[in-house]
């Protein structure tokens, strides 16, 4: 029988950081990493799933698609039951994945795989649903097999992901543009702590919750008011009591400024002012480490280590926080050394070895 291989990637994030799930602006990218899955069908009704770097196996029927104790399972579980919700999935499958995007890293690697996992059924049984119908099912699936409530980004960015281009997408509309990065001197640098603090899921959570909050409160006066991307400062400070509710207040004073710092940073970048770009990474990491707190002392230190080093013209920490990478826009020639001083000031304070990752921006999922 036919066997089909497909990849869809991890992802960076340039600026636009808990904006999505609050309707915002986003200016994500698809990178080198990806997961890939290797499908062919069968001629019974059970599915056989493969993890080829974790050496594990899982198997399910058709019929019975419920959550699995295996985490990495539940991944490809929570699209096949999107499926189920909107179709029927006529046979079987046997599933092998594999992948080089870097766990907890920040990099969404659980999007890659969904996003793997959501085209290759739907080539492999001729399903015919678009990228966007595929992004939402792969979101799906993250928020009923993983639990957590993320926005649309991650997913996103899999798919639409193309090479040397940035996408700036409004998730309020889902509509989106494509811009060419034209760094010249500069690389993208992924620095990784290493570190992913077991609270990032729930606080996450807590997070999208208290955005809502201020919404709630905000529309006891604007009732037209649905989200923060429609909302500004002045309406906060009307109706958020900022000591009575002080997380509830800065968290929305950071997505507000968020969501127009993104604006104007994609202004910046299609006008070719890289440093004021770079100078509003730093703006964004400061509003996510004291009004957003979602940071902790790893991101923290990488970013003031770099932050006077006129090498480095941008940094911040990237994704849901609490560990994960920081994204670094550092020149070229001096990429080495930069990563080297950082390495060994890091083994110092925390007793860790950092990776580090160049980022090359490639297309999104497909078949391979
Ligand atoms: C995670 C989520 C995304 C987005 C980012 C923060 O990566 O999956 O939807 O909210 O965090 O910007």
């Amino acid at each position: 029988m036919q066997q089909l291989t497909v990849k869809a990637p991890g992802r960076i994030n340039l600026i636009g950081e808990h904006t999505d799930y609050n309707e915002g602006f986003v200016m994500p990218a698809a990178i080198q990493k990806a997961a890939t899955v290797m499908i062919e069908q069968r001629i019974d009704r059970s599915i056989h799933l493969f993890a080829e770097d974790l050496q594990d196996t899982y198997t399910f029927n058709l019929d019975t698609v419920t959550k699995s104790s295996k985490d990495w399972a539940n991944y490809i579980i929570g699209v096949v039951a999107q499926f189920q919700k909107v179709t029927q999935i006529p046979n079987g499958f046997t599933l092998r994945l594999k992948s080089d995007v870097p766990i907890g890293a920040g990099l969404s690697s659980s999007a890659a795989i969904e996003c793997a996992v959501a085209f290759a059924i739907n080539e492999l049984f001729a399903f015919g649903f678009n990228r966007m119908q595929l992004t939402k099912m792969a979101q799906k699936a993250e928020h009923e097999y993983a639990g957590v409530l993320c926005g649309i980004m991650d997913q996103f960015a899999s798919m639409y992901g193309k090479k040397d281009q940035v996408i700036l997408l409004d998730c309020k509309t889902m509509e989106y543009q494509y811009y060419p990065l034209q760094l010249e001197h500069y690389n993208i640098v992924l620095i990784d702590t290493q570190i992913k603090h077991a609270l990032a899921n729930s606080e996450y959570n807590t997070r999208r919750q208290e955005c809502e909050q201020g919404i709630n409160f905000i529309q006891q006066q604007y009732p037209s008011i649905n989200s923060l991307r429609d909302a500004n400062m002045d309406m906060l400070n009307e109706m958020v009591d900022q000591k009575k509710y002080p997380k509830v207040y800065n968290r929305c004073k950071y997505v507000i400024e968020e969501i127009e710092r993104t604006q104007a940073a994609a202004l910046d970048l299609k006008e070719g002012r890289l440093e004021a770009f770079g100078q509003k990474m730093f703006a964004t990491h400061e509003g996510l480490s004291n009004l957003f707190e979602v940071s902790c002392p790893e991101l923290d230190f990488l970013v003031n280590e770099v932050k006077d080093n006129s090498n480095v013209i941008g940094a911040r920490m990237m994704g849901g926080g609490f560990g994960g990478c920081t994204i670094n826009l550092i020149k070229k020639e001096a990429t080495a050394s930069v990563v080297r001083k950082l390495v060994a000031s890091y083994q110092d304070i925390f007793q860790k070895s950092l990776q580090h990752y160049i980022v090359a921006i490639s297309d999104g999922a497909g078949l391979f």
